[in-house]
């Protein structure tokens, strides 16, 4: 058994960071493992897991498995969780206890535990003490190796625990089952140094590291091979990209000037820390048409007090600079943010601060949130004295102004023809289809079947305060 250990996963060594390419292998006897199975995944949180469960995906299908999308009917289930607010662990455990039932009436039945949340002691310490039942436990550091945990509970018949709380190797070479044929989630770094005082990333996730960029390049290029008209580069602090690199000069500015070159339709990157944020990338960004026009800015709060409470390394000014440069550098370009609203000792005045960014910026969207604390960061030991109301208050008027913003924005769009790369059909009307402009707006269009996976022409002919609705426009 290999339980995690918070103590571990908070040191950053000066050791180099190896990158390792054949560590993913799927022992003889498991390489039919899953045959006449079904796996269901469950995932939970940000894109970063969205993508490990594309992984995971790949794995389980390279043993034989087949996807369902029903959990009742498999026979393996794996929840890759999310440990970011304390709902989003009350929503693993509320499904674990569904699934218990389930596993009393189908013995034969498989269910783990991967993601954030396993590296969290408290959580495996309750998984070890309360959910024996489960079958499995491992996190984020070693999905290539969940053929072996697979294996050694098939041998043992016991709960597996096996999570790592290194600070993590960049691991090639694991296959990707993506869900979609058009775009595609590219990681170009994992883990996170900035230790944010209330995030708990740094934990769960490890140092920071960076793919090198010939790997990152060539899956570009194979994605463009396979039909793929968009790319995403995934991160916790992706314009901190190659810093990491002991003996290369490299950084974000190079790695999105050489992916724009590889002529892929579309680039997104995310998530951006304002404190990395250069110049030199704004210039690129507005230079590369397929480099698209949204960026992902998230300020957290407009209360430099609270900024430094936080550990952001900007102050609200600093952050406006920034904010206004991209604004006037890149023409029409959209910018979201995420807000904590509710950190410990967060004044009606810091709040008022916010609110007065939010004036100021007009941002396209945001993610807004109520502070969480969470085990094991130095925020949680903070004194917070505001009651719940009082930020379930805030929280409320933040989305007023919020929201007021976004329609406003999307009603100035109106008329407007844009391009939208259509994707799915749409989840609000079957007779149309859905898709994102390059501003990251999602427009649900009244078009054929045949037009998925296609960037076409639309013209706006309505807005609302989350999506838009058009026609096409030829
Ligand atoms: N409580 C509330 N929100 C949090 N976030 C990160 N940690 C916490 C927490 N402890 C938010 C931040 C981050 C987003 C992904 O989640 O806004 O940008
Ligand atoms: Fe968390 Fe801050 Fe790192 Fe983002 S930059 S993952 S908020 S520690």
């Amino acid at each position: 058994m290999l339980k995690p250990n918070f103590k571990e996963a908070k040191k950053r060594t000066k050791e180099d960071i190896k990158v390792l390419r054949n560590e993913y292998v799927i022992p003889e006897d498991m390489k039919n493992f899953g045959l006449n199975k079904k796996y269901y995944i469950k995932t939970y949180g940000c894109q970063m897991n969205e993508h490990d469960s594309e992984m995971m995906s790949a794995i389980l299908e390279d043993m034989k498995y087949i996807k369902t999308d029903d959990y009742e009917d498999a026979d393996l289930i794996i929840l890759n969780t999310c440990a970011i607010r304390e709902n989003a662990h009350n929503k693993t455990f509320g499904m674990l206890g569904r699934i218990k039932h389930l596993k009393q009436t189908k013995k034969n039945l498989m269910v783990g535990l991967a993601g954030c949340m396993s590296q969290e002691e408290s959580v495996v310490d309750e998984i070890i003490n309360k959910y024996k039942w489960m079958d499995f436990v491992f996190g984020t550091h070693n999905i290539h190796k969940l053929p072996f945990i697979l294996k050694q509970h098939d041998k043992t018949n016991e709960l597996e625990v096996n999570v790592w709380s290194n600070e993590g190797n960049v691991i090639e070479g694991v296959p990707s089952k993506r869900n979609s044929k058009y775009k595609a989630w590219v990681n170009i770094m994992y883990g996170c140094d900035k230790f944010c005082t209330y995030c708990i990333v740094p934990y769960t996730r490890g140092k920071q590291r960076s793919r090198m960029p010939e790997d990152i390049i060539n899956e570009v290029k194979e994605l463009i091979k396979n039909g793929y008209k968009e790319v995403t580069l995934l991160g916790q602090n992706v314009n901190a990209y190659g810093k990491d690199f002991k003996n290369l000069n490299y950084n974000m500015e190079n790695l999105l000037e050489d992916v724009a070159k590889t002529g892929i339709e579309r680039i997104r990157f995310v998530t951006s820390h304002p404190w990395d944020f250069t110049d030199k990338m704004i210039d690129i960004i507005a230079k590369y048409d397929n480099i698209c026009n949204y960026i992902h800015l998230p300020v957290q709060s407009g209360s430099s007090r609270i900024l430094k409470l936080m550990g952001r390394r900007y102050t609200k000014e600093s952050y406006l600079d920034l904010y206004k440069k991209i604004r006037e550098k890149v023409k029409g370009c959209s910018i979201t943010t995420d807000i904590i609203v509710g950190f410990p000792g967060e004044t009606k005045q810091d709040f008022k601060d916010t609110l007065s960014l939010i004036e100021e910026c007009k941002f396209d969207s945001a993610f807004t949130f109520i502070y969480s604390p969470r085990e094991g960061t130095p925020a949680a030991k903070m004194p917070d004295n505001i009651s719940k109301e009082e930020k379930e208050q805030r929280l409320y008027k933040l989305n007023e102004m919020i929201n007021k913003y976004s329609k406003k924005i999307n009603d100035k769009m109106v008329g407007k023809v844009v391009k939208v790369l259509l994707e799915n059909i749409s989840e609000k009307d079957s007779s149309m289809l859905a898709g994102y402009t390059d501003t990251m707006k999602l427009v649900n269009v009244k078009a054929d079947k045949k037009y998925i996976g296609k960037i076409v022409n639309v013209k706006i002919t309505d807005a609302k305060t989350w999506s838009l609705d058009g026609e096409l426009y030829e």
